[in-house]
């Protein structure tokens, strides 16, 4: 698919301002779909055991680590390139008692600033559609994992049915999102990188569902509070609801989905 033309700039502006804050109003501290219940298959099925040294590559508030610490025993490491979320990851890691178990970096996930062979796991849920160069990603990530390591992630990918470019150009330009993958687009990838790939599942029915939950809980529920974070702009509210609509068709129609893929390092 083709690239959109954002960047990290583009995502840092995302992240560090008010539509950072409006996603954790509608999704919570776990800025992805399915919050707690997806974290939970994601490491049930990637086998994350205690003791594990995870990296979450984009750990945005280290909301992942912080669950897989808590349920799994796991050593938490994360990796963000928005200011904020590191310090607001920081803030509520220290307040939480996670100090000593979560260390979180600023950086790029394609410049990753670990040493070779370092991690059991890699982990990703939902971010990774706004990074530039999936390769890079998924080549360093390979770097710093151990033999044998699992590489464990969700994204919003394009579905199976496949995205006009005017339909692409209209959900990147939404969610400034550099460019999208499709799941086997990521099977290629990972393939490439010499990783062998134990799960590839489309989660399309589920994400639907998800998108129509977030315009029910925004139109419904939560229009003060939306509207409170854009400095009460209600033309932007109502453009932004169209636009989520639009993605809902979309995913409806298989066109925009999620992934969720599991790979074992060689
Ligand atoms: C949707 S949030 C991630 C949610 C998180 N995985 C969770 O489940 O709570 C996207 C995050 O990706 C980060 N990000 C995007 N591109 C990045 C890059 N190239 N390098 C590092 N972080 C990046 C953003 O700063 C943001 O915090």
């Amino acid at each position: 698919m083709k690239k959109s033309g954002f960047t990290l700039k583009d995502v840092q502006d995302v992240y560090g301002g008010p539509e950072g804050k409006l996603w954790e109003l509608v999704m919570g501290e776990q800025i992805h779909i399915g919050g707690w219940k997806s974290s939970m298959e994601l490491a049930q099925k990637a086998g994350i055991k205690k003791g594990m040294r995870v990296l979450d590559l984009c750990s945005a508030l280290g909301a992942g680590l912080r669950f897989l610490s808590t349920n799994f025993g796991a050593r938490g490491y994360g990796l963000d390139g928005t200011m904020r979320m590191v310090s607001e990851s920081r803030k509520r890691i220290k307040a939480e008692g996670f100090a000593k178990q979560i260390e979180i970096r600023f950086g790029d996930v394609t410049k990753n600033p670990w040493p070779d062979k370092t991690f059991d796991v890699i982990w990703g849920e939902d971010a990774w559609c706004y990074v530039e160069d999936k390769n890079k990603l998924v080549s360093e990530a390979s770097r710093v994992l151990k033999k044998n390591g699992v590489i464990a992630f969700t994204d919003w990918t394009e579905g199976d049915a496949g995205l006009t470019s005017s339909q692409a150009e209209r959900i990147n330009n939404f969610m400034k999102f550099p460019h999208m993958e499709s799941r086997k687009g990521y099977e290629k990838i990972l393939k490439e990188n010499g990783f062998i790939i134990k799960y590839s599942e489309d989660l399309g029915k589920d994400f639907a569902r998800h998108i129509r939950l977030y315009i029910d809980m925004l139109s419904e529920q939560l229009a003060f509070d939306a509207l409170k974070i854009i400095g009460g702009d209600l033309a932007l509210f109502q453009a932004m609801g169209g636009e989520m609509a639009f993605m809902l068709k979309m995913a409806e129609a298989g066109k925009f989905s999620r992934a969720r893929i599991i790979a074992n390092k060689a």
